[in-house]
C-alpha cells in the first residue's frame, strides 16, 4: 500500500459508515485506539482512551494490545513506540508535526548540553526520540512542576524546549534553570487583547490558561494546567463560564464533562477565527484512522539505536509520577 504522502491513500466507499467499520476493525485486529484531546470531536468519541500527554503516555506503557493507534500528532506515536518497541504503533498521518518539537532540533540542543555542564537535563514530551535521547528526565505540562520541585534545590537544571513551560516552571519552583528558547505557534498565537475583551463580556467567566501560552496571559489566569488539569479545574469550579485559551479541541471533552456549564475558546491574534487550532492535530480524520487500521499503516519508526537512550528519561517520568502526581 502506498504512504507516500504521509498517510494511507485507498479509496473509501462514500457510503460506508466509516465509525461503524473503525469500531469492527479495532475489534478484528485487536488494536486499541488512543486520541489527545485537541482531536477533532468525532475521533475523541471513537477512541478507546482519551487524555493529555501525561495520560496518554501512561496509557501507553500499559497498554496488552499488539497494535496501537495514537491520533495525535508524531511525538506522541514517537513516544509509545520507545515504550513498546515490539508493537505496532500507528499515527494515521505521520505528517502531524509540532511546531514545539521542531523548534529543537537534537543536534543543537547537544551543543546547548555541552555548553552548560553540570547541568540535568528536563525536556518536555514535544520533543523527538533524539532530543529525548539527550536528556535525563521527560516531563510533561501535567507533571513539570512536581518533578522539578521534588529534585535537589542547588540541582542545576537544563529545561527545553518550551521557553513559556520553562519561565513558569522555574517562577513557581524558584529553581535554577536554563531555558531553551522554542515555543508552540498555536499556544503563543492567544491575542491578551480579544481575551481581555472576552472577559469584559463575560465578567464571571474564569480563564484557564495553558501554560505554554505567553507570561501575561498566565497571570491574568485563574487556573494555569495541563489539558487535562483545565478539565479537572473546569468540572470542580462552582464557576459557570470559562474563557479557554488553549487548543480548541479540548472544549469537546469540557463541555461532555459538564454540559450545564459554558465554554469559550480564547481566540488567536491575526485571525477572524473565534478559536486557536493546531493545524497539525486536526490532520486525523476519521477515513485516515479507518484506512489506518484496515491496511495497519503508516507505522511510526524509531531508530533502534535511540530507543534504550530514549526510553529512560521517559520511565524515569512515570516513575516520579506515580510518585508525585495523582
Ligand atoms: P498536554 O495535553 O500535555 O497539556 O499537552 C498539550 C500539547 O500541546 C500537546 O501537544
Ligand atoms: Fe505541538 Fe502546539 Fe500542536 Fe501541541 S498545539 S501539538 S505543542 S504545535
Amino acid at each position: 500500500m502506498n504512504i507516500d504522502k504521509g498517510y494511507v491513500d485507498a479509496p473509501v466507499d462514500p457510503a460506508l459508515d466509516l465509525k461503524a467499520e473503525i469500531l469492527r476493525l479495532k475489534k478484528e485486529k485487536g488494536a486499541a485506539v488512543l486520541a489527545h484531546y485537541y482531536q477533532q470531536a468525532e475521533i475523541q468519541d471513537i477512541a478507546d482512551y482519551i487524555g493529555d500527554s501525561l495520560a496518554l503516555a501512561r496509557i501507553a506503557a500499559t497498554l496488552k494490545e499488539d497494535i496501537i493507534v495514537m491520533c495525535g500528532v508524531h511525538f506522541m506515536g514517537e513516544t509509545v513506540k520507545i515504550l513498546c518497541p515490539e508493537k505496532k504503533v500507528i499515527v494515521p498521518d505521520l505528517n502531524a508535526g509540532c511546531s514545539l518539537a521542531d523548534s529543537c532540533q537534537a543536534p543543537e540542543f547537544g551543543r546547548f548540553i555541552e555548553a552548560h555542564p553540570g547541568h540535568t537535563v528536563i525536556s518536555y514530551v514535544n520533543t523527538s526520540a533524539a532530543v529525548k535521547a539527550l536528556t535525563d528526565i521527560v516531563v510533561t505540562s501535567g507533571n513539570a512542576k512536581e518533578i522539578v520541585a521534588s529534585l535537589p534545590e542547588d540541582e542545576k537544571i537544563i529545561f527545553g524546549p518550551d521557553r513559556n513551560l520553562g519561565n513558569y516552571i522555574k517562577a513557581t519552583t524558584g529553581r535554577d534553570m536554563i531555558i531553551w528558547d522554542g515555543a508552540c505557534h498555536v499556544h503563543e498565537q492567544f491575542s491578551l487583547e480579544k481575551i481581555a475583551e472576552l472577559m469584559k463580556q463575560y465578567p464571571g467567566a474564569e480563564l484557564l490558561v495553558h501554560p505554554e501560552c505567553k507570561k501575561p496571559l498566565q497571570i491574568m489566569a485563574s487556573k494555569v494546567g495541563s489539558t487535562a488539569a483545565l478539565l479537572k479545574y473546569a468540572k470542580e469550579s462552582p464557576c459557570r463560564q470559562f474563557i479557554v485559551a488553549t487548543e480548541s479541541g479540548i472544549l469537546h471533552q469540557m463541555q461532555k464533562d459538564c454540559p450545564d456549564k459554558e465554554f469559550i475558546p480564547a481566540p488567536p491574534a491575526d485571525s477572524t477565527c473565534a478559536c486557536n487550532e493546531c493545524a497539525f492535530m486536526k490532520l486525523i480524520t476519521l477515513t485516515k484512522l479507518y484506512n489506518s487500521l484496515r491496511y495497519e499503516l503508516p507505522l511510526v519508526e524509531v531508530d533502534s539505536r535511540l530507543i534504550p537512550l530514549a526510553k529512560r528519561p521517559i520511565l524515569r517520568m512515570l516513575e516520579l509520577s506515580d510518585k508525585l502526581v495523582k
